[in-house]
């Protein structure tokens, strides 16, 4: 939510908030956030003020602010996850979808354990579609052997996009103290090293489903959101590059004509999914 003081919400297409977990989480040890030579490492771990607050607090407060609005769900159990869609359910004037985060690589119930299973990620949306109209989205990681697999589980149970990738699940060491950078130990790379991980991701997943796609992963200018679209996605999300400024958001929105004209295109809509192989 800090990201509404610093941009105008009316100049972006959407955001997708924080992942919110049934309690409230205070999180990893820290540090958390490790800067690395093309990209960041953080073990956030969920650190979120619990469902019931952002219902009461601040999803109210994004009524009415001029873009999409989507909230994302991690549980430890898959009845959490449900019961977090159902507590989000009567909120379907704002929000436009629901994420279900099953890819953090930085708790050691639910997360990625779970987006690893095809059976898992099938049985856990079929729960949440159960208590919702909101449209889904699953969040799934690289860090699987075969993602489209994991996509077409979460498409036929019900998930109408996807949100690829979540951070790669990665390790910082300090040499002079044999430590690891993050409190966590192990944490989630994101930035540009791990667009060309994403993008192949995006691409697989969308010649396997055909839906809706999130596109994110080192998404740091227009350049890079194009990139993703002639992958497949129908958008894409930014994460790393707000950290350094939040004003990239409109950069990427301003350039976008321009960047899809180098590309021959006047629309991103006709961009999608139409890579040369
Ligand atoms: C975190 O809170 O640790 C990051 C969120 C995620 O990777 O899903």
């Amino acid at each position: 939510m800090e990201i509404a003081s610093l941009i105008d919400l009316s100049r972006v297409g959407g955001i997708i908030l924080k992942s919110v977990t049934l309690n409230p989480r205070e999180g990893n040890p820290f540090p958390r956030i490790w800067e690395t030579s093309c990209g960041v490492l953080n073990s956030v771990g969920l650190e979120n003020p619990g469902v019931d607050f952002l219902v009461d607090n601040i999803l109210p407060r994004l009524e009415g602010c001029g873009c999409a609005v989507f909230a994302s769900i991690a549980g430890e159990s898959e009845e959490e996850y449900a019961r977090l869609a159902e507590k989000l359910n009567s909120l379907e004037a704002i929000l436009s979808g629901i994420e279900i985060n099953v890819s953090c690589p930085n708790v050691k119930k639910g997360g990625i354990e779970f987006g690893a299973y095809l059976e898992t990620v099938a049985s856990l949306v079929k729960g949440v579609k159960n208590y919702t109209s909101i449209p889904l989205f699953t969040k799934l990681s690289s860090a699987v052997s075969d993602i489209a697999k994991v996509a077409v589980a979460a498409v036929e149970s019900g998930s109408v996009g996807l949100s690829l990738i979540n951070t790669v699940p990665a390790l910082g060491i300090d040499h002079t103290r044999r430590k690891s950078r993050l409190g966590g130990v192990y944490g989630g790379l994101s930035g540009p090293a791990i667009k060309p991980v994403a993008l192949k991701c995006v691409w697989e997943c969308f010649r396997a489903t055909g839906v809706p796609i999130i596109g994110s992963g080192g998404v740091m200018n227009a350049r890079d959101a194009v990139e993703f679209m002639i992958a497949g996605a129908r958008a894409v999300s930014v994460g790393t590059a707000l950290l350094r400024d939040a004003r990239t958001a409109y950069e990427i929105v301003d350039e976008l004509p321009r960047v899809l004209r180098e590309s021959g295109a006047l629309s991103a809509s006709e961009i999608v999914g139409t890579l040369k192989t």
